[in-house]
């Protein structure tokens, strides 16, 4: 009896813990917002690209796709707060964090349109930087197990 109850303790152990291992949502990296995210992520690589070869079109139409992705996003809702439209007030109050987030990107991404030079570029890009880096913290489910 006390074998059984050992052993059967052990299984819910090993099941437990393989379950918190997978314990990924569904949707994690499969969102609308992930695709936006994996568009901004291209705009980033193409404009530095771009500034490498002073090449200051191809600067300026990569940050108005920046710009538009940013709306795009600016209206979808982290899959972290909710993965439906059905939001409480703390989600509705979480989201408005977010956007704020966003909108602090969007002043970073203006400056850049505004440099007129790669240290002002750099100093932009820099910002940038900072903004997904505290989004993600805050915002981004890890999808990793
Ligand atoms: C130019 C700046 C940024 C870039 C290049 C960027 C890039 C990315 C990338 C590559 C992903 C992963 C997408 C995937 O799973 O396929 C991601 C996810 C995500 N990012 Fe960003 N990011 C930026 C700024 C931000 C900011 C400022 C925020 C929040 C205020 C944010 C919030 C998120 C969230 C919430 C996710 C997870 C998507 C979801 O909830 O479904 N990101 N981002």
């Amino acid at each position: 009896m006390k074998k059984l109850l050992i052993s059967s303790l052990l299984c819910t152990i090993a099941f437990s813990s393989q379950t918190m291992a997978n314990d990924v949502h569904p949707m994690c990296g499969k969102t609308d917002l992930a695709e936006v995210m994996g568009d901004m992520k291209d705009n980033m690589k193409a404009y530095k690209k771009a500034m490498k070869a002073g090449d200051s079109d191809a600067m300026e139409q990569v940050v108005t796709e920046l710009l538009a992705n940013i709306d795009k996003a600016d209206d979808l809702v982290p899959l972290q707060i909710s993965d439906n439209q059905d939001l409480n007030t703390e989600q509705q109050a979480d989201v408005k964090k977010y956007q704020k987030g966003m909108l602090f990107l969007q002043g970073a991404v203006e400056e850049l349109a505004k440099a007129s030079n790669d240290d002002e570029r750099k100093a932009a890009l820099g910002k940038i930087g900072k903004a997904s880096k505290q989004g993600h913290k805050a915002y981004k489910m890890d999808c990793e197990d």
